[in-house]
């Protein structure tokens, strides 16, 4: 399976969730190779440092992203592709080639107003390959879980794409990275964190 994590937006949780994803397949003895096809290349360091046998990769050009994913992917079971905020060539590249893209995004209007362009691109490419790729946004940064504005439920109905659970605005989150791990691994104080993230990735994963 290819997933693809990208927005027009930065700071909106892709990279978290991509790490987060990648090593999740990963202690499920699944083979993953995870892209970092982001320029800046956050999540390669964060990978490098997990300690997991996740096989990383750093492509940001969208041609080659075109031309060596079949390969990278008849040689794993997994594969999760960090994407670049924006709606670069590198975006439509990953929209070519993923099963399922997802579009993590804030928890405002205005946020879900930027994921409705990343949409486009989606559809552009569903009409190329038939239906693919599926694409789902991810609400981050909840102040409260599962306590989403009518405006926005209502919003991104109009888009027709599923809304995943998503995730709140927690500190453990934002720790993550500097402590070189994933929330499971941060013990007592990440445990909410971990149980709510455990279950978006469920979703993720699913069908
Ligand atoms: N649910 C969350 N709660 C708190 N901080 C978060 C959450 N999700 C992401 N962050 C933080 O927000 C910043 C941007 O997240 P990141 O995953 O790098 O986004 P992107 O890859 O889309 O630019 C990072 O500092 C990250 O630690
Ligand atoms: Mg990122």
């Amino acid at each position: 399976m290819i997933y693809g994590l990208t927005n027009s937006k930065g700071g909106v949780g892709k990279t978290t969730i991509a790490v987060h994803l990648a090593a999740w397949l990963s202690k499920k003895k699944r083979k993953v190779t995870f892209i970092d096809a982001d320029p800046q290349s956050s999540a390669s360091q964060w990978i490098r440092e997990l300690g997991l046998p996740i096989q990383l990769e750093q492509i940001d050009s969208p041609e080659t992203i075109i031309h060596r994913l079949a390969k990278l992917a008849s040689d794993a079971d997994d594969i999760v592709i960090d994407g670049p905020a924006g709606l670069s060539a590198t975006t439509r590249a990953i929209m070519l080639r993923a099963d399922k893209v997802f579009f993590p995004c804030g928890p405002s209007i205005l946020d879900l107003r930027a994921a409705s362009k990343a949409v486009t691109l989606l559809r552009e490419a569903q009409k190329t390959r038939k239906g693919k790729p599926s694409g789902s946004l991810i609400p981050n940064k909840l102040q409260k879980r599962g306590r989403l504005s009518r405006e926005m439920m209502d919003a991104a109905k109009k888009l027709g794409v599923p809304m995943l659970a998503g995730l709140s605005l927690r500190q453990s989150f934002a720790d993550a990275a500097g402590q070189a791990k994933v929330v499971s691994q941060m013990g007592a104080p990440a445990l909410l964190a971990s149980l709510e993230m455990n279950q978006l990735l469920k979703e993720m994963t699913r069908g």
